[in-house]
């Protein structure tokens, strides 16, 4: 979470920041803030709520740092947002991350006379620099980075330095190359129109990045140079805009029409060596957060009906509490979007730590767990801007097919599948269709709860669907195995209460009864899925895809929960409390 962005060139540093901050938005929008060195000076400028909100302020020079927040430690306030300066203002950071000894950290400070002008963990990291500044910038920042617990990415600029000092502990910064001037940030779109020519830091390293000079990367530990290659993106920016769509999401939505098909693009001989390592591993785990996690919970069953083998699924933030089965011979296929999330990156250190090999499914190329991976599947699906998964959900599950039917040594028989898949999506998501849900999101955009149901693979779906309600449009929304609900959710249901129904498998007969029981009592029944049931109040339609339907249901969900986000004028690509990804435990 929280985006942040440098500059070291010969231009105007603070209409640059300005740009790339905006970029950075959808990793925090609580607060922003930029900091430059002009005449061996200090310049802030801060401000409380989103950058795309605020007007631009020019502040001198061209060197600067700047960050959107997303609060952890400390409200939504102008003083909480960073950069955070030491005592004397001679100089700046920001910080993405968490300071966990951060508590003990800041009494020792406040007892040795600091000042402190914020609740944040990152201020103390400007006033422990400040303590330890004999040492010179360089030195001081990687003493702090010994002292300072948890993950962090931090820049620093000081009034009499030319340029930016860097460090990453865990949370990524990646440095942009220009002609003769450099970036340095959170994510590549901050700066992608500017540079396609990155440099990758690692965890435990440094860089110095001085004006007029190429940036020098160090180990912070040992002190020692290290030699980084120039690595050119091929990214297209016109990818990362709106284009003539109203908000980001619908328009991941629609692009479904080709990423799946994208997705299914891998390399054979790559797909059946990493099926062959699930076959022979000594039990297989599938982690992730959020919705890659609610795609490594349908893994588990799409392994279990394709490929008939047992592959255990743990949430990330609850992977540390079955590392006891985790050993050399483990196989942990990890799922995510950004592939920067701190629980997920947590869970395969500890993997790794105890010999396990990691097999990664992720959208962006160059991120922390791409590199920290044995093997990754790249799902192509293209920049997701919108905080609210969609089309990378859908070709994640597109490469868990493939490796579930690759491990059942049919791998063909799934492209097929997928094809088919692909192929319907595109028919699918038409104008009409669009128009069809929106005219169901009126009818129950008013209503305080949502409940969503399915069994077998369309139970992780429901889980997935709630998720996309309530972050979307502030719904509370449930999902249930359809099995369960007269086990105690039934009690909720009252009359008009919008009760979700997956279907379009095997299980379909048990699904409708648990349906009727519903309606029974009063709740208005939403069909989702080929055939039209009696007991639907509205039918949304899904083609067709036999075992592929989780893929083909969840996307009529994705537009629901768009256009009940848009009826309730919510902000639907930055929704409130959230960012897209969650860089923090
Ligand atoms: O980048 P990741 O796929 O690792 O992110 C994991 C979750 O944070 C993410 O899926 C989150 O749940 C989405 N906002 C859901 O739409």
């Amino acid at each position: 979470m929280c985006g942040i962005i440098g500059y070291v060139g010969n231009k105007e540093a603070s209409p640059i920041l300005h740009e790339s901050l905006r970029k950075l938005e959808y990793r925090g929008y609580d607060s922003y803030g930029f900091a430059t060195i002009d005449k061996n000076k200090v310049w802030i400028r801060k401000g409380k709520g989103k950058i795309s909100d605020a007007g631009f302020e020019k502040i001198p020079g061209t060197i600067g740092i700047a960050h959107t927040r997303w609060a952890t430690h400390g409200n939504v306030s102008k003083a909480n947002s960073h950069p955070h300066l030491d005592c004397q203002k001679k100089l700046a950071i920001i910080h993405n991350g968490i300071i966990e000894n951060f508590d003990k950290l800041k009494k020792g400070l406040v007892r040795r006379g600091h000042k402190l002008r914020s609740q944040t963990d990152s201020e103390i990291i400007a006033h422990l620099l400040e303590e330890n500044m004999d040492a010179g910038l360089e030195n001081a920042l990687k003493r702090v980075m010994g002292i300072i617990e948890g993950r962090s990415a931090i820049l620093v600029v000081k009034d009499d330095f030319d340029g930016i000092v860097a460090a990453r502990k865990g949370s990524p910064i990646i440095v942009g190359v220009g002609d003769n001037e450099y970036f340095i940030a959170s994510d590549i779109p901050a700066f992608l129109k500017k540079t396609n020519n990155v440099m990758y830091i690692d965890d435990g390293e440094m860089v110095v990045i001085e004006n007029g000079k190429t940036p020098r990367f160090v180990n912070i530990e040992t002190g020692k140079s290290i030699s980084k290659r120039l690595i050119k993106i091929d990214w297209d920016t016109t990818q990362a805009e709106k284009g003539d769509y109203a908000h980001f999401m619908i328009k991941e939505i629609m692009e479904q029409k080709e990423t799946i098909l994208r997705a299914i693009n891998q390399d054979d001989k790559e797909i059946q060596k990493v099926a062959k390592a699930i076959n022979n591993a000594f039990g297989v785990f599938l982690t992730g957060c959020g919705t890659a996690g609610n795609v490594c919970h349908t893994g588990e069953y799409i392994f279990s009906k394709i490929a008939k083998k047992h592959v255990n699924y743990a949430v990330s933030s609850e992977f540390p509490s079955y590392d006891d089965f985790i050993a050399k011979k483990t196989l942990v296929l990890t799922v995510s979007q950004s592939g920067e999330t701190a629980d997920l990156l947590e869970a395969v250190t500890d993997a790794k730590k105890k010999g396990a090999k990691v097999i990664s499914l992720v959208n962006v190329k160059g991120s922390t767990l791409d590199r920290v991976s044995d093997s990754t599947f790249l799902i192509n699906a293209g920049p997701e801007k919108a905080v609210a998964s969609t089309k990378a959900t859908t070709a994640q599950l597109a490469i868990m097919y493939l490796l579930a039917y690759a491990s059942a040594g049919k791998l063909n028989e799934g492209k097929r599948m997928l094809l088919d898949v692909a192929s319907k999506t595109n028919d699918m998501l038409n104008p009409r269709y669009d128009e069809r849900i929106r005219k169901i999101a009126e009818k129950i955009y008013k209503k305080k709860n949502i409940y969503i149901i399915g069994r077998s693979t369309n139970y992780p779906m429901a889980l997935e669907s709630a998720i996309k309600i309530m972050e979307v449009s502030y719904i509370h929304a449930h999902g249930f195995a359809a099995g369960e609900l007269k086990h105690g959710p039934i009690a909720l249901i009252d009359k008009g209460a919008p009760v979700i129904v997956l279907c379009g498998d095997e299980s379909d007969k048990d699904s409708i009864s648990n349906a009727m029981e519903v309606k029974a009592r009063g709740g208005l029944i939403i069909g989702v899925g080929p055939k039209k049931y009696d007991v639907f109040d509205h039918w949304i339609k899904t083609p067709d895809v036999g075992v592929g339907s989780p893929m083909v249901n969840i996307i009529p969900v994705q537009l629901l929960a768009y256009h009940l986000g848009v009826l309730r004028g919510c902000n639907i690509d930055m929704p409130r409390n959230l960012a897209k990804s969650v860089t923090v435990k």
